[in-house]
């Protein structure tokens, strides 16, 4: 089966890649088809730096890509990106790609515990050698409270308080260690539409067990100084949370001058430091959405950081 198929290929390396020789990074290689799609345009002097929080993402596209002399592949998160960077000396980048949330792999792998239609381990860590809390951890020790929260805020689900109240009171008699002891809790709050809810309350679990948002928030900082001037940002965004954030993000640093408007002249020197590429953010085309249901979702928003003069 294949790894993941990548989407909006097109849209991305065209809006991406300006200068054939330049050093760009896939800060989220997955299964290495945007690398290898960036790669292609880049001339003999250019450069791809790929980058996974996933190990066997890591591994696969090392044995894809390690051969081409122009890419060098890292294992590290978002939070990692300042001190790689400065690490291996990649300073001025001229673009940097940001396709979010796990690849088809990890969802139809089992054992990583993203999956609700599977039985494996709750786990739901993109590293996996990462110290870090599995979900089956973050469900023990959190209270009623936070996994209301978090099914809340980053499920967007109304039936949140229910739900945890029957996450909790299956804890009491056994803990939840697979995906399967979950789905079982939350069966238990009979919702309408059992999957739609599963999918939200999974969805939910795996942006907290990985600070999904905290590192989006993260990535978005650092690449203001690790771009280059006329550099070029792409995120690609699979929920409203996500793109929220992106937008909101990015819309600060697209604002110039904030003094009000009875001050004559501008005292703030604010400038913009980023400005959008074209005018709205783009979607995949439906011949895409029809080969590639994961396309459906799918936001892309490019930005460009400005020449300072
Ligand atoms: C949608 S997939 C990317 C697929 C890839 N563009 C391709 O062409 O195969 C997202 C990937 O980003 C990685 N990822 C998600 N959040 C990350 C983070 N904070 N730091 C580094 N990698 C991350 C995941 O492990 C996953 O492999």
């Amino acid at each position: 089966m294949e790894y993941h198929v990548p989407v909006m290929v097109e849209e991305v390396v065209a809006g991406l890649v300006a200068d054939p020789g330049g050093i760009y990074i896939d800060a989220t290689a997955g299964g290495g088809g945007h690398s290898m799609a960036i790669l292609q345009r880049l001339g003999p002097a250019g450069r791809l730096v790929a980058v996974d929080r996933d190990w066997e993402a890591v591994a696969v596209v090392r044995a894809k890509l390690a051969e081409d002399v122009r890419v060098s592949v890292y294992q590290g998160s978002f939070a990692e990106l300042g001190a790689l960077a400065s690490r291996e000396g990649l300073g001025s980048l001229c673009g940097a790609l940001f396709d979010l949330g796990i690849s088809s792999h990890q969802i139809d792998e089992p054992e990583r515990g993203f999956s609700y239609r599977e039985d494996g381990p709750l786990d739901m860590r993109m590293d996996t050698a990462a110290t870090s809390r599995t979900a089956a951890e973050w469900v023990a020790e959190s209270s009623e409270r936070e996994l209301a929260d978090v099914i809340t805020r980053y499920g967007e689900e109304r039936q949140a308080r229910r739900i945890a109240r029957a996450i909790c009171r299956q804890r009491q008699i056994e803990p939840l260690r697979t995906t399967g002891d979950l789905r079982r809790a939350v069966a238990q709050t009979r919702p309408q539409m059992l999957n739609k809810t599963l999918a939200r309350v999974f969805q939910a679990l795996r942006i907290a067990v990985n600070d999904e948002l905290g590192q989006l928030h993260d990535a978005l900082q650092v690449m203001q100084s690790l771009l280059a001037p006329g550099g070029r940002l792409a995120v690609i965004a699979y929920h409203s949370l996500e793109d929220r954030l992106v937008k909101r993000y990015m819309a600060e640093l697209e604002r110039g001058c904030i003094c009000p408007p009875r001050v004559p002249v501008c005292v703030c020197g604010r400038r913009p430091l980023f400005r959008k590429v074209g005018r709205k953010a783009q979607k995949a085309s439906g011949v895409e959405v029809g080969q590639n249901s994961r396309a459906r979702s799918a936001v892309l928003r490019l930005y460009e950081k400005i020449e300072v003069d």
